[in-house]
């Protein structure tokens, strides 16, 4: 299946092919590109938890199928043992990592459709879980040509944008979220720059936005993360556009590290700040941003550079993997079925009324 097509030279962030789960392993990019037959639970859990597989939706398809790959041993199943073997994965999956809400919204999505289904036997079964999942992976390329078409008139001819860690391609299966607009706009031949945070601690920015926007042919500038105040002060940014892990109900944005600096200087210099998502990172049971659950992941990714130890032996470590930007900073979320702008609280409860992926 091409679903990556502006960017043939790279394999699909996802696939599924007889049976098996096939990942693009996004530590080694840019350096190395390597596929790998994700063959257990086990095994799709490390590869969201270590984030070989990153970025909300990849990481919602990634265990769709990982459903599918812990059940397929399970096919002799009565329904019943199927079921409860079912739950026990979907919950063990669920707790790879907190703050997308793409994982739990895509297992969710996934038990729902098995309760529903027809099937009487675990082989049924398993086919309606494989089903399901490539319709959720079909839907992803599509949502992102969606947010696309929506945010292809935030990109100016001559203007330049900055990006924040990656929620591109490689965050999806289809064009990205935050890079839609960006693929679409250049694909008419619009001419802009893109600036790419490195987005510390894991260069997200680096290795994946300006490695993929390179491949696809963009005017693209990698910068440190703390260079992105210095360039809107010289009039280089007119707009920024960041992906989301999870959106709560009254608009608060909860993205990498890093977003809220960037939003707080966007609003310093009065540039418009925008966050591209499909409905289904859209979470209107969380409130608050302040009740997103923010990962917290090891010290060693702060305290050491390429493997090696940049801190003194025995530093305290804080290693927050995202921040929430409150929905004041935000200028409006791009998402498949259009611009939700402010009041975010109305307009987002209206769009799940207009049909969004609850
Ligand atoms: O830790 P990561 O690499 O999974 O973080 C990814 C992001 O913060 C993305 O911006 C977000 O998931 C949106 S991806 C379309």
């Amino acid at each position: 299946m091409a679903l990556q097509p502006h960017q043939s030279n790279l394999p699909p962030t996802i696939e599924w092919r007889d049976d098996t789960l096939y990942l693009l392993d996004q530590t080694r990019l840019p350096l190395e590109t390597v596929v790998e037959a994700t063959d257990s639970v086990e095994a799709v859990w490390r590869a969201i938890h270590e984030l070989r597989v990153r970025g909300a939706p990849a990481i919602g398809v990634a265990a769709a199928y990982g459903l599918c790959v812990a059940m397929r041993p399970e096919r002799q199943a009565s329904r019943d043992a199927f079921f409860a073997r079912l739950e026990q994965h979907a919950a063990y999956l669920d707790s790879a990592r907190p703050t997308a809400v793409n994982l739990h919204w895509a297992l969710e999505r996934m038990l729902a459709h098995a309760r529903g289904a027809s099937a009487r036997t675990g082989a049924e079964l398993y086919d309606a879980l494989v089903e399901e999942a490539r319709r959720i992976h079909r839907e992803d390329v599509e949502l992102c040509a969606k947010i696309g078409e929506h945010g292809r008139a935030l990109i100016e001819a001559g203007g330049g944008v900055l990006t924040h860690c990656n929620a591109g391609a490689l965050a999806t299966t289809g064009i990205g979220t935050a890079t839609a607009p960006l693929y679409c706009a250049h694909r008419e031949g619009v001419p802009f720059r893109v600036y790419a945070d490195e987005t510390r601690p894991l260069l997200q920015g680096a290795r994946l936005t300006a490695y993929e926007l390179q491949q696809g042919g963009l005017d693209v500038t990698l910068i440190t993360d703390s260079m992105a105040p210095a360039l809107m002060a010289q009039g280089l940014i007119d707009l920024v556009i960041v992906g989301t892990d999870r959106v709560a109900a009254n608009g608060d944005v909860a993205n990498k590290i890093g977003t809220l600096g960037v939003a707080i200087a966007a609003k310093h210099f009065g540039i418009p700040f925008y966050v591209a998502c499909p409905s289904s990172t859209l979470d209107l049971r969380t409130a608050r941003g302040a009740d997103i659950v923010i990962e917290e992941r090891g010290a060693d990714e702060v305290a050491q550079l390429a493997g090696r130890r940049t801190a003194p032996e025995g530093m305290k470590v804080r290693n927050p993997a995202f921040d929430v930007t409150p929905h004041a900073l935000v200028t409006g979320i791009v998402t498949e079925l259009g611009i939700v702008r402010a009041p975010f609280e109305a307009n987002l409860a209206a769009l799940f009324a207009k049909g969004a992926a609850a």
